[in-house]
């Protein structure tokens, strides 16, 4: 079927029956974290749609119930691998961040400055206000996830204790980035921060829930990049392959403060030494992240290479392992693509060797999101490239003609 058809179609009656269909259980082995999608049969499916794994590896799994790991040991182990002076084990990474902020922001009414595009403000329900009473100014996230230093001045309530004012208290950085496409924190933007926030005396927390990827990008150690803010979340389940939780990192008092909260909030769970060993198997997989990144520039390159052009990219922002980005027709919607890369026709096998899914989710601002985490290897990126190019060629076959790029490459 050409994606001209397909346009029609899914406009029409395909999407509720496709939604019937995803209502199916998901199988053992899936992340439980995104829809299922119908596997269509004998295909191989490349499943991108998410780097939050929650199934362990077969060598994890032993790791967990052979090594006897304590919860302290991994949080000693944490705290000096960043060389922070102690580390609590959270749940998730949305834990670890609230926790921060109340940890930081001590009274009720406190203000926090955080990233329009963040998670911590699209993501995590507002968190901040539901729970920990602590009121959210946002700054305007710029296309490397950093923000406008003179914006971020300006929005201080400078004119604390004043009676109508709340106080500013808490700056929030992403790194990397998720909504602008895994983007890197420049050192330099990091130190600016930090200068900016010590003659306001405002903490800095990051939300580095994927803080090992932007290490590795930099080819620096964490320390490195940590040395500017208070303190730091990171997960121990996204590409690192725990299968679950996060840490939480910074001064010993805020720690101390921030088991308080992480109790209150029902994330003292006790028992946990299963959790504990694969917290330190994971932090071991640092270095493999290299690869994702790798297979995600190489995934980017091949999308730029499709003959027609149909696909966008901007490599300036392929920098660790998630790729953001469309169709050059504004006709394609994005979830139509995301269907049609999920969805395997007639004629496909056949011209490709095979059946290839590729499964991707959708992200702010019209954009497809794909990520490399360690299941997705440099054959499954060959075989999503693929499958990219056949429906790429498929398009023209349909007649359609490629309007200009929205931008150049
Ligand atoms: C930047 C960022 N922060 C926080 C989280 C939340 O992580 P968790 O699912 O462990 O709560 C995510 C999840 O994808 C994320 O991308």
């Amino acid at each position: 079927m050409h994606l001209r058809n397909f346009s029609c179609r899914i406009l029409g009656r395909l999407v509720p029956a496709a939604t019937r269909r995803a209502a199916r259980a998901p199988s053992l082995g899936r992340t439980l974290c995104t829809p299922p999608v119908r596997e269509a049969t004998n295909a191989r499916v490349v499943d991108l749609r998410t780097d939050s794994r929650d199934e362990a590896s077969a060598e994890m799994l032993r790791y967990m119930v052979e090594e006897k790991v304590t919860m302290k040991e991994l949080q000693d182990h944490a705290a000096a691998m960043l060389q922070m002076e102690d580390a609590l084990f959270v749940p998730s990474a949305t834990m670890g961040n609230l926790v921060a902020v109340m940890a930081h922001c001590s009274r009720r009414g406190d203000e926090m400055l955080v990233g329009d595009l963040s998670h911590m403000h699209v993501y995590e329900q507002g968190g901040s206000a539901q729970l920990a009473g602590v009121h959210s100014t946002t700054l305007n996230t710029l296309p490397n996830g950093t923000f406008d230093l003179d914006e971020m001045e300006s929005k201080i309530r400078h004119s604390y204790p004043k009676l109508r004012y709340t106080r500013s208290r808490l700056i929030c950085l992403e790194n990397t980035h998720n909504i602008v496409g895994g983007c890197v924190l420049p050192l330099t933007f990091l130190k600016e921060v930090q200068a900016l926030a010590a003659r306001h005396g405002l903490s800095v927390h990051m939300d580095g829930a994927r803080l090992m990827n932007a290490a590795v990008a930099l080819g620096l150690r964490p320390a490195t990049i940590l040395q500017y803010t208070d303190s730091v979340t990171f997960s121990l389940s996204k590409a690192l392959g725990a299968p679950l939780g996060a840490i939480l990192a910074g001064p010993r008092d805020f720690i101390a403060q921030a088991a308080r909260c992480r109790t209150a909030l029902g994330g003292g769970i006790r028992e946990v030494g299963l959790l504990a060993a694969a917290g330190i198997l994971s932090l071991g997989n640092v270095r493999q992240l290299q690869e994702d990144h790798n297979n995600a520039r190489t995934f980017a390159k091949g999308l730029l290479e499709c003959d027609p052009p149909l696909f966008a990219v901007n490599m300036e922002s392929v920098q660790t392992n998630i790729v953001r980005f469309h169709s050059k027709d504004p006709c394609l919607s994005v979830a139509e693509l995301c269907h049609r890369m999920a969805q395997v026709e007639e004629g496909e096998e056949a011209a490709l060797g095979q059946r290839i899914q590729v499964l991707t989710l959708s992200n702010l601002g019209n954009f497809i999101r794909a990520v490399w985490y360690p299941n997705v290897s440099a054959e499954d990126t060959q075989l999503a490239i693929r499958k990219m190019q056949y429906l790429a060629s498929e398009y023209t076959r349909g007649g359609k003609n490629i309007p200009d790029p929205p931008y150049q490459n």
